[in-house]
């Protein structure tokens, strides 16, 4: 297990910023995410996101994401300068098309249970909550380890530190349908493992649908290059699809549900400026990324 430093740094100022807020946001100490593994250190990038769009748009209210920038020692202020407001848009409007497909797998089944492989610190369980959903978080040991101090498990989320490649957390799972969701995790794997890890899925219970957001090649090779130029945590990135097919041969008898540029709808109702929407719209043609939402088959095929 992991240690983590607790700095409890300047607290009673930093306590005083933050009064407002009540008092279990102030019994928080700051803690440092820098001794987690590299490419689980990624996940500091769409956390700032998300608590960006919560700041910014009342169509995503996220304060808990607000409150774990706020708690983490780490120089989001970088982040900012790096991901500009493309990179904030782009991996915001990821989780709110990933929740808004588990709010409606929730309401096809009620009580289900919605997976979140490699979720990092994703309070998708705090937005999507209806008070019957269940939430199993799944990530790197380390990363849960973080996770579990700041955002407590309970009687219906709960975080499993293990490799989403291996199958000991499927232990883990509540009986009826299951929702697996994969945001910004598809690319950190190789073609075999993502390949290995949906034919995994399938008979694990009769209803499983999978959204995995996923980049093509172009994409992957240009981010690849970037990342030489940038102080931020990266990974380097693996599996890019060139369309459905990359992944639909792994499975099947799957069925496609929706398929669409991940920036699809991106502007509606935010106030955003015309600029800004056209670049989203030219950017993800040049260098796309796709959502795929798939229902995968009953049993095995050959
Ligand atoms: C870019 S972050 C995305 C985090 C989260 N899904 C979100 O949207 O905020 C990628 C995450 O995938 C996790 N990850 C990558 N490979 C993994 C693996 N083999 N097993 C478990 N977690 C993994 C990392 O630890 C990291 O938390």
């Amino acid at each position: 297990m992991v240690e983590f430093a607790i700095h409890v740094r300047d607290f009673n100022e930093w306590r005083a910023r933050n009064a407002p807020r009540g008092l279990w946001y102030r019994a928080l100490p700051m803690v440092d995410p820098g001794s987690l593994g590299t490419v689980q250190q990624t996940l500091l990038i769409p956390l700032w996101a998300r608590a960006e769009w919560s700041r910014r748009f009342a169509a995503f209210q996220d304060p808990h994401s607000e409150r774990l920038v706020e708690s983490l020692q780490y120089d989001f202020e970088e982040v900012r300068k790096r991901i500009g407001t493309f990179g904030m848009l782009n991996l915001g409007y990821r989780s709110v098309r990933m929740d808004r497909i588990a709010r409606d797998f929730l309401k096809r089944h009620p009580g289900a249970t919605i997976v979140n492989l490699g979720c990092g610190l994703d309070t998708l369980y705090e937005r999507i909550d209806d008070g019957q959903a269940h939430v199993v978080n799944v990530d790197m040991p380390d990363t849960v380890a973080l996770r579990n101090r700041l955002l407590p498990p309970s009687d219906r989320s709960v975080a499993i530190g293990a490799s989403i490649l291996e199958d000991d957390w499927k232990a883990a799972l509540p009986p009826g349908p299951v929702l697996v969701l994969l945001a910004g995790v598809s690319m950190y794997l190789t073609r075999a493992q993502i390949h290995k890890l949906l034919r995994g899925l399938v008979g694990l219970r009769s209803t499983v649908e999978v959204a995995v957001d996923v980049m093509a090649p172009r994409t992957i090779r240009a981010s690849n290059f970037l990342m030489g130029f940038s102080r931020l945590p990266q990974a380097p990135l693996s599996f890019g699809a060139a369309g459905a097919q990359d992944l639909m041969e792994a499975i099947p008898g799957g069925r496609l549900i929706q398929s669409d540029y991940l920036l699809s709808g991106l502007g509606k109702g935010l106030g955003l400026p015309w600029q800004t929407r056209s670049l989203a719209q030219w950017g993800c043609r040049l260098f796309p990324e796709r959502l795929y939402q798939i229902a995968l088959p009953q049993e095995k095929r050959l």
